[in-house]
């Protein structure tokens, strides 16, 4: 009896934490009515920004790396970055603050400007069409 509490409240929780970045697309969705595209969020992800008046060039791949299910490199500190597919990295795209908060600070810093809410949305369907390819 106690075993199949645990087992529900194991499925319950990873199925709970997996739908914070479907979570998110569904708001999105309220705002931004025409459909989300990965492909279109791939080429936001590997797109080089002018940074600097284009003295420097930058993208979402300058961390992360074009490849989702490896680990990418911190452009600046060197430090490793878990992989974005949730395949390879079970814990990516999990908590909705975080993801936010990370497009914000990313958005900012690769952009010069935050990402709109359609931006966000085909971005992140491309991320978790990465993971389940
Ligand atoms: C300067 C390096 C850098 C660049 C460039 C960068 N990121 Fe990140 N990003 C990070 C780091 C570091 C994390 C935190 C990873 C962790 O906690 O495991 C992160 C996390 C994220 C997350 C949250 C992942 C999660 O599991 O919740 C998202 C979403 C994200 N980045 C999107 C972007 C997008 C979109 C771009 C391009 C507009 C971008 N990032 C460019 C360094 C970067």
């Amino acid at each position: 009896m106690k075993v199949w509490i645990l087992v529900g409240l194991i499925f319950s929780s990873t199925g709970w934490a997996a739908d914070a970045a479907t979570s998110r697309l569904d708001e999105y969705a309220q705002i931004v009515k025409t459909p989300f595209s990965a492909q279109r969020g791939q080429q936001l992800w590997i797109h080089s920004y002018d940074y600097n008046k284009g003295v420097k060039q930058r993208s979402c791949a300058s961390c992360h790396g074009e490849d989702l299910s490896e680990s990418g490199k911190h452009v600046r500190t060197g430090k490793t970055i878990k992989p974005m597919s949730r395949l390879s990295n079970p814990s990516a795209l999990t908590d909705e603050k975080k993801i936010e908060k990370w497009f914000t600070r990313n958005c900012k810093w690769t952009m010069g400007r935050e990402c709109s809410v359609e931006e966000k949305g085909d971005i992140l369907t491309f991320l978790l069409s990465g993971a389940e390819k």
